[in-house]
């Protein structure tokens, strides 16, 4: 994911592909550009060919006729933590509301952990998300709120990927109750230039209960001086300023989206701000889904992505947020693995990942089924036979 491989020329080739997504409309049928009896063939991590089965490499994987499909890019995580609220979410099943206060709890045993503790905790994460398909990751702080262990998290996670996220601004840490102000103002200040060397991103909960348009709107403008790109978590609990202010500031993504006002996806539509959709985490918080058939219509971009943390959607399985996408979100199964693919590549502004063409980065997942309709058709089965590359030389 964030490490670079020595280059060795040798080639690989993924061949006997019974159906290859490319994500390309010029290469295959309809916008997933879509080929029957194919291979692609990589050199060093990158697309050189697609063509017929039965191309010759260096290496070889055989397909045996399953769909093979770009590797997922999940553009919304929070692995970068320790402990766990299962206990909140079965008290969330029997009827207890999800506020968002619960990161606090995370934020104290966050801080408890060792560094040792957090890298090991996040490596076994990222292991598990390349397992379900997943070959590029956005990761968050924001369960360090205070500057050394912002810091540290983001050290954590920048030693994994170049996608992390400065999100200083997640909840207001209990030594600052009452004075939110003061605690943004440090996130803008010292926590901000501390790091920004270790992020690529910078983003805010804006949402009553966390902070209000103005807070957010002071992190994002802080964040772009520093040379971050902007992302913003906006109506996720209710209806409230997050899209449009994500719109006006020109995040590449707004996350969440579950309410929307005409007037935000209006804005979504005029916009290249991408609406990021987190099912899962409507599904654990027991929130309505978000009406994407109304975003995808007006002509958004969409994404999903699983906003893996230990509150409101502990998965790292873009297959389940797929089955989610289409059973309860009505999108169709091309859309939703549109949305895992080239739509999170849209969210972290990436051209070379979510596509299998020439010049793409040479990350698959190789699937335990004929075509891509089973990810949504056969819900929680794990149909990920293979992920090839990346998540770097080694893998997590
Ligand atoms: O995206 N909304 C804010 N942050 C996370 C939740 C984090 C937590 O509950 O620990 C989210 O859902």
């Amino acid at each position: 994911m964030g490490t670079t491989t020595e280059p060795t020329g040798r080639s690989l080739v993924i061949d006997d592909i019974g159906s290859l997504i490319t994500s390309d409309p010029e290469l295959g049928r309809g916008p997933l550009g879509i080929v029957e009896h194919a291979s692609v063939v990589i050199v060093d991590d990158v697309v050189v060919a697609v063509g017929a089965a039965g191309a010759i490499a260096d290496e070889r994987i055989d397909a045996g006729g399953a769909c093979v499909l770009p590797g997922f890019v999940d553009s919304h995580t929070h692995l970068v933590f320790a402990g766990d609220r299962a206990a909140e979410f079965t008290a969330r099943m029997a009827g207890e509301p999800y506020d968002g206060g619960g990161i606090r709890v995370t934020t104290d045993a966050t801080r408890a952990a060792s560094t040792a503790e957090l890298d090991r905790l996040l490596r076994l994460r990222l292991a598990e998300a390349h397992r379900a398909g997943t070959t590029t990751i956005e990761i968050k702080s924001g369960y360090g709120l205070n500057v050394a262990d912002e810091v540290r998290s983001l050290e954590i996670a920048r030693a994994h990927t170049s996608e992390s996220t400065f999100l200083g601004a997640h909840l207001l840490p209990a030594e600052f109750e009452g004075r939110a102000d003061d605690y943004v103002e440090v996130v803008c200040d010292e926590m901000l230039r501390r790091a920004a060397p270790h992020a690529r991103w910078v983003d805010a909960f804006c949402e009553t209960g966390a902070f209000d348009a103005d807070q957010c709107r002071a992190v994002l403008d802080a964040g772009r001086a520093a040379g971050l790109g902007l992302r913003l978590h906006g109506n996720q609990l209710g209806h409230g300023p997050g899209v449009q202010l994500a719109v006006e500031c020109g995040c590449a993504s707004v996350d969440h989206c579950t309410y929307l006002s005409d007037d935000d996806v209006e804005a979504l539509a005029a916009s290249s701000t991408v609406a990021t959709f987190l099912p899962a985490t409507d599904f654990s918080t027991r929130q309505p889904y978000p009406d994407a058939r109304r975003v995808l219509d007006a002509g958004a971009t969409v994404a999903i992505a699983s906003n893996c943390n230990p509150g409101s959607s502990y998965t790292t399985s873009m297959s389940f947020c797929i089955a989610l996408a289409v059973r309860d979100m009505h999108m169709t199964i091309d859309e939703a693995v549109a949305a895992v693919t080239t739509g999170g590549a849209a969210a972290l502004q990436r051209s070379d990942v979510g596509r299998l063409s020439p010049g793409s980065a040479g990350h698959a997942v190789i699937l335990d089924a004929p075509s891509h309709h089973h990810l949504a058709y056969r819900p929680g089965v794990p149909l990920i036979r293979r992920t090839v590359g990346p998540l770097g030389a080694g893998g997590p």
